[in-house]
């Protein structure tokens, strides 16, 4: 039966849930996650390191590692009115989706280049595995592009990846990303390695391109305010779960998560009142043997018995959180943002 998604959603992820196997036993790194990303969408996951951000994002390009497997749940691609799972794409199919579909800057990326080559050559290498072979027209394309991420276009095209800086580097590859005209930016940490005047450049530079290309973004980071001027939707990932999504203006200012608030509240403020400032007790769960019930519910202020016992679904309050006390965040929050 022909799979039907509305017209305006790209991608729509739907229970999926992965293990890593691994000697030590089966690492859940993902489960149930379920969302939608509309056309021109951006949309952060923030999260802890663990929380199984980039799991969820390499399986969208069937780029997970070998011990991975996808248990359940299906992944809509849904470009001019043709819906087709993710999952079930041939190979042949799969290499095309990744380029020209869905494409990933990949976290720690700035060392992808090949050292040896010429930028010039990584597009029309990339362009050429897609079948277009014509090079001015690539290199038009790209000039354009490299224009966009406000690079001298002719300087970078011909250089080598090592005459060009980090920030450099990193709007290059934001350039070879969109060559194939993709729908949907997976971005995994972007900005991590850079400095914060070129991070805040990078997403000067994203904008931009959205603005004029139109792609929608996955935009993942552990800095909560870059995500606040890069998302129109953030969603917040604990233990391989999305356990709160809404609007930005939603999950900054009216979280609903005890989690989502702990993220919040361990951001120093500009007035620097450091009473105000809380960090999460503890770490992040041990995927192999998580928590029973509510998996945060060993580092929450507000656990009580039943959130040992049962697990919380995404319900809609003011939005979707999956927690059995939001109301007490609600009469909690504003101390802390
Ligand atoms: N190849 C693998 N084999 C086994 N376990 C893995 C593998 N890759 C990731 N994991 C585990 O899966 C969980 C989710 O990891 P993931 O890398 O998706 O988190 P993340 O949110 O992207 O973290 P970070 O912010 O550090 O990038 C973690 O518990 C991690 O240890
Ligand atoms: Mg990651």
């Amino acid at each position: 039966m022909a799979q039907q998604l509305p017209d305006d959603v790209v991608l729509s992820v739907e229970n999926v849930s992965i293990v890593y196997h691994t000697s030590r036993g089966d690492v859940r790194a993902t489960n149930n996650v379920s969302f939608q990303l509309r056309k021109g969408e951006a949309m952060a996951l923030i999260g802890e390191s663990g929380s199984g951000k980039t799991t969820v994002s390499l399986s969208l390009i069937r780029k997970l590692p070998k011990n991975a497997q996808v248990t359940e749940g299906r992944i809509l691609y849904n470009r001019d009115h043709k819906v087709r799972d993710v999952l079930k794409l041939s190979k042949g199919e799969m290499r095309s989706f990744r380029w020209a579909d869905c494409a990933m800057v990949f976290q720690g990326a700035q060392n992808a280049f090949n050292p040896v080559l010429k930028v010039r050559r990584q597009f029309e290498d990339t362009a050429r595995a897609h079948g277009w072979n014509d090079k001015e027209a690539v290199r038009k394309r790209a000039m354009r592009l490299l224009e966009l991420v406000r690079l001298d276009p002719d300087r970078v095209y011909d250089a080598y990846p090592h005459e060009l800086s980090g920030g450099m580097k990193q709007r290059t590859l934001l350039a070879l990303g969109v060559l194939l005209s993709p729908q949907v930016v997976i971005l995994d940490e972007p900005t991590t390695a850079l400095d914060i005047l070129t991070q805040r450049a990078i997403i000067d530079v994203l904008n931009n391109m959205q603005d004029e290309l139109g792609f929608s973004i996955i935009f993942i980071s552990h800095d909560l305010a870059l995500a606040a001027e890069m998302a129109d939707t953030v969603a917040t990932v604990y233990a391989g779960e999305i356990v709160e999504i809404g609007s930005v203006n939603e999950m900054f200012y009216r979280p609903l998560h005890p989690y989502t608030l702990g993220l919040l509240a361990s951001v120093p403020k500009l007035d620097n009142q450091e009473d105000n400032m809380m960090s999460i007790p503890g770490t992040p769960p041990n995927l192999i043997t998580p928590p029973s019930g509510c998996k945060f519910h060993p580092r929450c202020q507000f656990a009580t018995d039943k959130c040992h016992e049962d697990e919380p679904v995404l319900v809609e309050y003011e939005h979707l959180a999956a927690c059995w006390h939001t109301e007490r965040v609600i009469e909690t929050r504003g101390e802390y943002v």
